[in-house]
C-alpha cells in the first residue's frame, strides 16, 4: 500500500490536526504527516505536532510584505518537505490563486458546514439563525474561490432546537474528526478522482444527481 506524505497547515487549536495524527498512528493508515506549518507562532496545534514528534515550521504572515511573499514562503516549505498532499486544518489565511493553482487536486480543506451552504466565517451562528435542521462538515479540494471546490466527503449532524453556536460547533467538530481522516484515507488509497470538477470515489459520484 502506498504511504502518502502529508503536510498540515494550521492557525490555532489543531484538533483536526490531532485527529489526523491519531489516524496516522495506526500502522494500517496509508498516510503520514511529514510537517506541520502554522502561520501563528503560538498555535496550540504546534504543541500537538511536537508531542507526536512531527517537525514544525512557523511562517508568520505578519512578517511578510504581502500575500504573494507569504504564499511563496509557504510553497517553498511545502516543496522542501516533499509533501504530496496538503491539508488545511483550521488554517485561517486566504491563499492566493497562484498558490492554489500550483497545488491543484493536492490541496484539501475542511469546513464546518455542508458546502455549498454557509461558506465563510461564523458558520454555526448563521446555521442556527437560518433555522435549518441539519448541518455538518465538508472536506473538499481547494479552488481559488473561498470554501469552494470538488467535494470529497461530507458528514451530517442534527441541529437541535436549543443549540447554541458552541453546542452545535462541538457536534460538528466531532464529525470533522472522523470525516477528515476518512477523506485522507480515500485519497491515499487512490480511490478519489477529480472528473470535470466533481469527485468520483471508486468511480462513483459522491452525491446522487
Ligand atoms: C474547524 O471547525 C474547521 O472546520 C474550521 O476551523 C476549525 C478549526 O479547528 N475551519 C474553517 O472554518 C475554514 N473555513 P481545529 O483548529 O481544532 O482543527
Amino acid at each position: 500500500m502506498s504511504d502518502l506524505s502529508v503536510v498540515v497547515l494550521i492557525s490555532g487549536r489543531g484538533s483536526n490536526l490531532q485527529a489526523l495524527i491519531d489516524a496516522c498512528a495506526d500502522p494500517g493508515f496509508p498516510a503520514h504527516i511529514v510537517r506541520v506549518i502554522s502561520n501563528r507562532p503560538g498555535a496550540k496545534g504546534l504543541e500537538r505536532a511536537a508531542q507526536a514528534g512531527i517537525p514544525t515550521t512557523v511562517i508568520d504572515h505578519t512578517e511578510f510584505p504581502d500575500r504573494a511573499a507569504f504564499d511563496a514562503a509557504l510553497s517553498a516549505e511545502i516543496n522542501k518537505s516533499q509533501g504530496e498532499l496538503v491539508c488545511l486544518a483550521g488554517f485561517m489565511r486566504l491563499l492566493g490563486d497562484d498558490f492554489v493553482g500550483s497545488l491543484e487536486n493536492r490541496l484539501i480543506n475542511i469546513h464546518p458546514s455542508l458546502l455549498p451552504d454557509f461558506k465563510g466565517l461564523h458558520v454555526h451562528e448563521r446555521v442556527i439563525e437560518a433555522g435549518v435542521k441539519s448541518s455538518g462538515c465538508t472536506v473538499h479540494f481547494v479552488r481559488p474561490e473561498t470554501d469552494a471546490g470538488p467535494i470529497i466527503a461530507q458528514s451530517t449532524v442534527p441541529v437541535h432546537d436549543h443549540d447554541t453556536p458552541d453546542t452545535l460547533a462541538a457536534r460538528v467538530l466531532e464529525a470533522e474528526h472522523v470525516c477528515y481522516p476518512a477523506a485522507v484515507r480515500l485519497i491515499a488509497e487512490g480511490r478519489v478522482v477529480v472528473d470535470d470538477d466533481s469527485v468520483l470515489v471508486d468511480g462513483r459520484p459522491l452525491l446522487a444527481e
